[in-house]
């Protein structure tokens, strides 16, 4: 069980960092480790708040999720802005990888390596990286990170990639290709960061099952449940059944290996500052009372024997 670790809020806060502490065996940087964040002027590294998490995790004996390496957002200005040649660009990409992933070897339990390749049609997204170095970057970026730290269990990872559709499909594809090519590509991190007006999604569990059908590792990498304010028990019962349904599917697959949320509390979560009029996304409020969602959580894991 883990959640995405908002870096400042870990260091001014002590009620959240009491329960990021007390209540997740797993965290993820929310944006720590981003490229953008450990390289802003290139060259130029800062890899304190990075640093630190990984030293909390340690020191609450808890696992540590690395996202991202290849992505098309947050990535640093001088990297987009400047017109690089593609061989530059594949030069960067290897190297930011190696440095990061080698800096962290040991320490991270399973990378996002690359993060949101695919439209919702599944065809390729149109990004830098697909632009400059074709579609086989996918393949090199899971090479160099192997390269740069074997024992790291190397994920993609997507939104919209919980029940069947063009991009699951997409994924279920490249993941059979590559494999096949032996890429070390040993996981599918489905993020889960679903709504309520769009309905929840009916096909979670078939999904995870194909997913789990290739022999592969998949996990809920970011999950959370925003709606459209305010909130009132309809909602949050509706929030509830989507939080359970996702925790079950994982727990019903023989290779879900976890379950982390975008978040846990809504004092922090990213939802309100990119969705007008949204929020109340994750199972505890501002004040950290725990919603339904998170019962019904804690319900399942104890069904489940955990
Ligand atoms: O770090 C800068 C800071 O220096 C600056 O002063 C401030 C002013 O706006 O911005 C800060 O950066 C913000 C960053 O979060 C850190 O707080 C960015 O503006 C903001 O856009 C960024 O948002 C993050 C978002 O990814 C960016 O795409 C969210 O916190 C983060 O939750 C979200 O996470 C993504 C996953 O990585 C991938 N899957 C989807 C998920 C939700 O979008």
């Amino acid at each position: 069980m883990g959640t995405a670790v908002d870096a400042n809020a870990l260091n001014a806060d002590a009620t959240y960092r009491a329960a990021v502490a007390k209540e997740f065996d797993q965290v993820t940087p929310e944006n720590a480790m981003k490229w953008s964040e450990v390289e802003p002027v290139q060259g130029q590294f800062n890899w304190g708040p990075a640093d630190e998490l990984v030293a909390f995790a340690r020191a609450h004996g808890q696992k540590v999720r690395g996202h991202t390496l290849v992505w098309h957002s947050q990535l640093p200005s001088w990297l987009t802005e400047d017109a690089f040649t593609p061989a530059q660009l594949r030069d960067l990409l290897r190297k930011h990888i190696f440095t990061e992933v080698g800096r962290y070897k040991g320490k991270i339990w399973a990378w996002d390596v690359a993060n949101e390749v695919f439209n919702d049609d599944g065809t390729m997204r149109d990004t830098i990286w697909l632009r400059a170095l074709g579609p086989n970057y996918i393949a090199d970026a899971f090479r160099w990170a192997h390269q740069a730290d074997p024992n790291a269990l190397l994920f993609l990872n997507d939104y919209n990639a919980e029940w069947l559709n063009p991009k699951t499909d997409a994924y279920y594809n490249l993941i059979k290709t590559l494999r096949k090519q032996g890429v070390p590509v040993q996981g599918m991190g489905m993020q889960g960061h679903l709504a309520l007006q769009y309905g929840l999604p009916n096909t979670v569990l078939q999904n995870a099952q194909r997913f789990d059908s290739l022999g592969i590792k998949t996990a809920y990498t970011e999950v959370d449940i925003r709606m459209q304010l305010p909130v009132d028990v309809y909602k949050s019962a509706a929030q509830s059944e989507g939080f359970g349904s996702l925790l079950r599917a994982c727990l019903l697959v023989r290779g879900c290996v976890s379950y982390t949320l975008w978040g846990f509390t809504d004092k922090y979560s990213w939802v309100p500052g990119f969705f007008d009029g949204e929020g109340s996304a994750t199972p505890m409020d501002e004040n950290f009372q725990p919603k339904p969602a998170y019962y019904t959580m804690r319900e399942t894991f104890q069904l489940a024997g955990h």
